[in-house]
């Protein structure tokens, strides 16, 4: 029997790559926030593929929402064998005049958001002895965003919560790892960032989400390993 994925932000970007890639052998739940078309194109490419899949919207900041879905989950699928943590609020401008609203919003999104789905699968993943947890941070939350510093903190709180997750399950079965990626084409990218931030790369060009994907398929597919968080970078930090 296929194993079921849940991936969050899977309308677009690096979570539409994820919902390709897991279809293979998953059936795929895609979450989604806002791109209802989105999340429905990625369903389509996963069925296409050979997957079950639906799309359940949801709010990853919102506790009841982030139950409902996975509520939703349960009730078609059984249950959840592999949790993508890919949802999250992009980087903001702007540091000094930011609101007190529009920092608590990114916080909750970016990481009470990956904390509720991470609480709603370990009980199922531990009674079955078998889980996969893969969080996406950023390298912004290992080296520093200047840009956005706020941004920068919530990556690096994921990148926290995936080690000391993997400490308290991997020895029920639940291997939690991390992925960070550095700049990768998505749309959340403006024309001029993509061009400007090629120049930092040793190729000389950005990820594109397919690699970040992967590197999430090699750790969903990994039967050892926990508490990892791999940098998606080019070369960059080396
Ligand atoms: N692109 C980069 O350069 C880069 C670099 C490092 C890390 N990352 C990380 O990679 C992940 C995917 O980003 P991406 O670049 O692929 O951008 P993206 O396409 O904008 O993905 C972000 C996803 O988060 C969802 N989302 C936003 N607010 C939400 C909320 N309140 N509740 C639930 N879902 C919400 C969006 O859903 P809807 O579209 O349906 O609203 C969207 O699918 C993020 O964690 C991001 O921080 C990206």
């Amino acid at each position: 029997m296929a194993h079921t994925a849940v991936v969050t932000g899977g309308s677009g970007g690096i979570g539409r790559a994820t919902v390709e890639e897991l279809a293979e052998d998953h059936d795929v739940v895609v979450h989604y926030f806002s791109d209802e078309a989105g999340a429905e194109a990625a369903v389509e490419a996963a069925t296409d593929a050979g997957s079950e899949a639906i799309a359940v919207q949801a709010d990853v900041s919102d506790r009841e929402s982030v139950a409902d879905l996975f509520a939703e989950a349960r009730s078609v699928f059984g249950g959840v064998d592999t949790l993508i943590n890919n949802a999250a609020a992009p980087p903001e401008s702007g540091f000094e005049s930011r609101s007190a609203e529009s920092i608590d919003r990114m916080v909750r999104v970016n990481v009470n958001g990956v904390m509720y789905c991470a609480q709603e699968v370990v009980e199922g993943m531990t009674d079955r002895g078998y889980g996969r947890i893969v969080n996406v941070a950023s390298t912004a939350g290992l080296h520093g965003s200047p840009s956005d510093p706020v941004y920068g903190a919530t990556k690096a709180a994921v990148a926290g919560f995936t080690r000391s997750l993997a400490k308290a399950y991997t020895a029920d079965g639940i291997l939690t790892n991390a992925v960070a990626p550095s700049v990768t084409d998505t749309p959340l990218l403006s024309k001029q960032r993509r061009e400007e931030a090629a120049e930092l790369f040793p190729q000389n060009r950005i990820a594109d989400p397919s690699e970040v994907a992967d590197a999430i398929r090699f750790l969903v597919s990994n039967s050892y390993d926990s508490g990892k968080v791999i940098e998606i970078a080019g070369g960059r930090y080396l």
